[in-house]
């Protein structure tokens, strides 16, 4: 389908062709170079580890067109840093920042008419996908590995506006254990969350909010995006928790919510205290910040703010961050890649 057909601003989240995407492979030790594949398969071996034993982690970022017409891509170093350490924590070998930024710029450039115009609030959403390939019966790491960067355009999240949604803690699944894999993007997580995501929408919650999987007390995060919460006094609160993915969304809300003099703070959070926020939020790439009006946790519903319009905290921090993004207001703490 040529872009040009594309309806940008009703596009949903789900994968549309595109131009290619590009591939490094490594084996005998070392990275091979980026080539550009157009048809989107990847031959395998059927005995590949990723398809039997989960070696396979992945990333997620975006890139914008900004107001001034220029692609950019938001701090895809980070995504680099964090495809490392979850690859060192299921002994894969990862590519190194240089090589991850420049598979996102290549894959930017060869699409670049897919990277929806400014004005429509669409981007591109860049999958970086890492795989060890090697034939394995027996259980061990890899020797060798697929590095994908493939894309696809995306449309604005919040078409009918920025609409809270209502959370639901599920006691009997966990996403992840106490010292197993929750810090990092791999795939295997993900298989985890699908069952209790099930379960809570026939429950009428479109989103599970995980609790710690040692005690069951302590608010971990959603299934695919940090929880924070503000606090009347004027606090930014997220969990710190060996279990839940460091989001860079998150980290970059950190800063904003300093330069608008809130104070952060990063620890334990009980859920039976979750009445001590007036807003929450589930902060990740996709959305930027999902408004949650309530969260279920047993017998008990918490309600934040108002069903039907996010908080005006929350609203700022999104509006702020969305604004840098897509070059409206200056990229003061140098977090845009051109490509
Ligand atoms: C489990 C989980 N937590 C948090 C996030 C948010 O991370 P980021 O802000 O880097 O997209 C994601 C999405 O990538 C996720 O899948």
């Amino acid at each position: 389908m040529p872009s040009t057909s594309l309806d940008w601003k009703n596009l949903g989240f789900s994968y549309l062709p595109t131009n290619g995407f590009v591939q490094a492979d490594f084996a005998e030790g070392k990275w091979g170079p980026l080539t550009v594949k157009k048809e989107p398969y990847i031959p395998m071996h059927i005995a590949a580890n990723c398809l039997h034993y989960g070696q396979a982690c992945f990333e997620g970022l975006k890139a914008f067109t900004t107001k001034a017409g220029k692609r950019v891509l938001f701090r895809p170093e980070r995504n680099a840093e964090r495809m490392q350490l979850s690859a060192e924590r299921i002994c894969m070998e990862a590519p190194s920042v240089g090589l991850f930024v420049e598979a996102c710029r290549m894959a930017t450039e060869i699409n670049k008419d897919f990277v929806p115009p400014y004005g429509t609030g669409a981007s591109l959403y860049l999958r970086p996908l890492l795989i060890g390939t090697e034939p394995t019966i027996g259980v061990r790491a890899s020797s060798t590995y697929s590095f994908i960067v493939m894309v696809t355009p995306v449309g604005p999240y919040y078409k009918d506006g920025f609409s809270p949604v209502q959370a639901i803690v599920l006691e009997d699944y966990d996403r992840a254990a106490p010292k197993g894999t929750g810090r990092a993007k791999m795939a295997g997580n993900y298989a985890a969350s699908l069952k209790p995501g099930q379960v809570a929408k026939k429950m009428g919650y479109p989103i599970v909010l995980f609790s710690d999987p040692k005690e069951n007390r302590y608010v971990d995060e959603f299934g695919t995006s940090n929880f924070i919460g503000i606090t009347a006094d004027r606090q930014y609160k997220t969990p710190e928790s060996g279990s839940i993915l460091q989001s860079i969304t998150n980290e970059a809300l950190q800063v904003l919510a300093k330069d608008m003099g809130l104070t952060v703070f990063r620890g334990p959070i009980a859920l039976d205290s979750l009445d001590q926020f007036t807003e929450v939020g589930a902060c990740g790439t996709a959305a930027v910040i999902t408004p949650v009006y309530s969260v279920q946790f047993r017998e008990r519903k918490f309600t934040f703010g108002r069903p039907d319009k996010a908080g005006e905290t929350l609203t700022r921090l999104y509006q702020d961050l969305q604004g840098i993004q897509y070059g409206e207001i200056p990229d003061r703490h140098g977090w845009l890649t051109a490509v």
